[in-house]
């Protein structure tokens, strides 16, 4: 594992979209595994800006996002499909048939999530996944407890995944109860995967991330396991690591596996 620590969000953003730009201007027919939630917010907004400044060409692009809510429709304020419109796609040339979600009004779930299992098979996997995590371990939405072998599955969200979520909604009865994520096994076939995290709700959960022993009691620890992760992460977020791997990230942006 790579673990790059920054300053703030801004920079944190400026490091991840730096990453996805090379990406996306030096690789033909990338799969772009991409994340919702307010961390990527502004990772989004200056990786939009450099496409179009230097008008980089996205013709061969794929994109597939993590997780859909169940039950918001693609044209829903809150869908994760209208989330991905307003902070990205409607904002670089990319058509619709080259962005991929579940489809969370899907008459049948069961089949939906096969589906999308294969979309991913089919245009040849994820090259670079982009996550959050939770507050509590989640990914995509993992909860804890969550098998380390399901693949793209219909989840329950957990309380406090529902509260935290909440501050996009209207009001707290209207955040959705149960979700459609790509399942760990899922993420963990990716590539690379990046994952961001900024602020001090998140040391908790990055400390066990780095830190601690594998366990699906907090989803996120298994990409210890994962061959080629990287961690951008400030400050606040990282604060709660040991004194000594915090030297090893400030000596070399790096530690190895636990
Ligand atoms: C959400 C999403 C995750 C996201 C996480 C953190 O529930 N399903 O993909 O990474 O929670 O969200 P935020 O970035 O808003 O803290």
């Amino acid at each position: 594992m790579k673990v790059i620590q920054v300053d703030h969000y801004k920079q944190m953003s400026e490091k991840a979209s730096d990453m996805l730009f090379e990406s996306i201007k030096g690789e033909k027919n990338l799969v772009l595994g991409l994340a919702t939630g307010g961390t990527p917010v502004k990772t989004y907004e200056i990786l939009t800006t450099r496409i179009n400044s230097e008008k980089v060409d996205m013709s061969t692009v794929q994109t597939i996002n993590l997780d859909e809510y169940i039950g918001l429709d693609a044209k829903h304020l809150n869908s994760y499909h209208q989330y991905m419109e307003d902070h990205f796609f409607k904002h670089v040339p990319i058509s619709p048939d080259q962005t991929h979600l579940p489809n969370g009004v899907a008459n049948d779930l069961d089949a939906e999530c096969k589906r999308y299992e294969e979309l991913i098979d089919t245009i040849g996997g994820v090259d670079i996944q982009l996550l959050g995590i939770g507050s509590n371990g989640h990914i995509g939405f993992n909860e804890p407890g969550t098998p380390f072998h399901e693949t793209t599955h219909v989840v329950e969200l957990a309380k406090s995944t529902r509260e935290a979520n909440a501050r996009f909604f209207s009001s707290d009865e209207e955040v959705p109860t149960h979700a459609i994520t790509m399942g760990i096994a899922t993420i963990m076939k990716s590539k690379q995967v990046v994952l961001l995290a900024s602020g001090k709700s998140k040391a908790d959960a990055l400390k066990q991330l780095i830190e601690g022993e594998v366990t699906e009691s907090c989803p996120a620890t298994v990409l210890q396991n994962h061959p080629n992760l990287m961690i951008i992460a400030d400050h606040e977020a990282l604060s709660k690591l040991s004194k000594s791997t915090l030297e090893q990230i400030e000596a070399n942006n790096y530690i190895s596996s636990t």
